[in-house]
């Protein structure tokens, strides 16, 4: 199979990057930071997360956030709703997409939500119906994927399973996620695969955190079995706060670096992108965690 000609790509910098900073980031920051990225001309940004404050402190002002953003018409501005009080939240915000996120990992699932899988699910179930009576997009996210900081290996048949009670409760797109980002590439394939069998393969995303520099070999793995919808956040921002020594999601200026070379169309404009990208770094008083947004960013400064 050929690459895709062209990919979705969801910038997650706002939620899964910022989640983790200990600093508590100012609602301005995070607004400047999605309107910037609306403007580089993603198509879906996951902006907030409605999640518990006491468990997620600096997703605690998503509900300003939500409604301070500048909305461009056409894009989906997506948030966690891992409840009944977050799917309230969610729709108060006018959010267009609301993602449930469980784990492959019995054991993730209790750390990062504080119930088994098959709970997880009946909680889930109610956010379903909710979202379809409420004509809102429905995302499932599945994290441990490819392993689990608790348990280690996650089998391929454990994935599928959470994918067809995903598919079940009417998601209309489901996450792949790499929470460690401990995948390798022919691993990514076979998950993938067997994912595919349980879902429309147009409707699988791959979200690779890059712990162990393998999400873009593993990006292009997906490619090459069929997955066109990417997860990435800019300035390779983020980790998640339950699962310890998780580093971000593959930086968004190295994904459209990549796709650019090989001539997959991804519809972002990339230098608005890095401008993006050292805007957030600035004000968080580091490097970004992105090689070719440093590059490119260097060489501008000549
Ligand atoms: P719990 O303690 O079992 O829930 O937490 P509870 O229903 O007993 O509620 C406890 C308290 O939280 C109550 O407040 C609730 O009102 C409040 P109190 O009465 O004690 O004052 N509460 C909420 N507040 C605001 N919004 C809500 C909400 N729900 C309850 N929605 C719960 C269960 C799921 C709420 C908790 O475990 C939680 O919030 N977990 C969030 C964990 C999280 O956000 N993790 C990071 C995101 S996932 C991720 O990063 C992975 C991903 O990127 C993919 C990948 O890379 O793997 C998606
Ligand atoms: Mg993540």
């Amino acid at each position: 199979m050929g690459l895709p000609n062209k990919v979705k790509i969801v910038e997650v910098g706002p939620r899964d990057g910022l989640q983790n900073e200990k600093e508590t980031i100012s609602a301005d920051v995070k607004v400047e930071l999605v309107d910037r990225l609306t403007d580089a001309g993603f198509v879906n940004i996951e902006a907030a997360s409605f999640v518990s404050p006491k468990w997620v402190p600096q997703m605690a002002t998503s509900a300003e956030v939500m409604a301070r953003i500048r909305r461009k018409p056409g894009v989906i501005y997506s948030v966690l709703t891992p409840n009944m009080k977050g799917f309230e939240a969610a729709l108060a915000a006018k959010a267009d997409e609301v993602v449930i996120f469980g784990a492959a990992s019995e054991a993730f699932s209790q750390k990062n939500i504080n119930c088994s899988i098959a709970e997880s699910i009946e909680r889930f179930r109610e956010v379903a119906e909710a979202a379809k009576q409420n004509k809102i997009r429905l995302r499932g996210s599945i994290s441990c994927s490819f392993g689990c900081p608790y348990q280690g290996e996650v089998s391929p048949e454990s994935v599928a399973d959470v994918v067809r009670r995903l598919r079940e409760l009417g998601c209309d797109e489901i996450d792949i996620a790499d929470t460690i980002g401990v995948g390798t590439p022919k691993k990514v394939q076979a998950v993938m695969e067997r994912a595919a069998q349980e879902f429309p393969i147009a409707q699988l995303s791959g979200h690779f955190h890059d712990t162990y520099g393998q999400a873009l070999a593993n990006i292009y793995a997906s490619m090459e079995v069929g997955i066109a919808t990417f997860h990435s956040s800019v300035a390779g921002l983020g980790g998640c706060p339950y699962a310890k020594g998780a580093t971000g999601n593959v930086s968004t200026e190295d994904v459209l670096y990549m796709m650019n070379g090989l001539g997959v169309d991804t519809g972002i404009d990339l230098d608005k992108v890095v401008d993006a990208g050292q805007f957030i770094s600035q004000h968080l008083g580091r490097k970004a965690v992105s090689r070719a947004g440093n590059a490119i960013a260097a060489k501008r400064a000549g």
